[in-house]
């Protein structure tokens, strides 16, 4: 007479254990399908990509480097001032510039430019640059980022969109990467 009583407790648990079972592996499955479809988002992400005035051409003076701030692309309207961001201007003569991220290339810390040395430094950890943006010294392997620039109607404008990491290209482009002046 105990038999179907146990025959049912054993079926129910097996059903419920099933059923917590494709609870925990739907939610392990989250980050792996995010995963896989990374690719789709990276290129959604591309569309982020945007155009971003600096400003008149006499805010930056030739042979100065200038900060300079421009309001993110991508921007909630609860960002306030966390969507502004700022870059290096250089103004090497009147139509070739070269406009660095703030952010040194080791660890990110914000660069600061000395117009005396001609050297930016980067106060974290002691990592320097050359006006050009090169590596001088210190841990950062490699120079500033830069973004890709253009002049149009006497403005000076921006490539912005994604952030670049160490491994891989992005809108801010390398010191062989810039776009010539338009
Ligand atoms: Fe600039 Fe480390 S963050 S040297």
């Amino acid at each position: 007479m105990t038999m179907p009583d146990t025959f049912s407790r054993r079926v129910l648990l097996m059903k419920l254990g099933i059923f917590f079972n494709g609870i925990i592996a739907a939610i392990l499955a989250i980050p792996i399908v995010g995963y896989l479809f990374s690719p789709i988002n990276r290129a959604r992400k591309s569309t982020d990509e945007a155009w971003l005035p600096l400003g008149p051409l006499e805010q930056y003076p030739s042979g100065q480097t200038r900060l300079a701030t421009f309001r993110n692309a991508d921007v909630r309207p609860w960002d306030g001032k966390t969507a502004d961001s700022a870059c290096w201007v250089r103004r090497i003569d009147a139509q070739t510039f070269q406009v660095f991220a703030i952010n040194c290339a080791h660890l990110g810390c914000p660069v600061r430019w000395f117009a005396q040395s001609r050297l930016f430094m980067c106060p974290c950890h002691g990592g320097v640059y050359y006006e050009d943006g090169g590596r001088a010294s210190g841990p950062p392997e490699r120079g500033l980022f830069e973004y890709a620039y253009k002049v149009e109607d006497g403005k000076l404008f921006i490539k912005v969109g994604e952030l670049p990491t160490p491994g891989t290209s992005s809108a801010l482009v390398n010191l062989s990467g810039k776009l010539p002046c338009a």
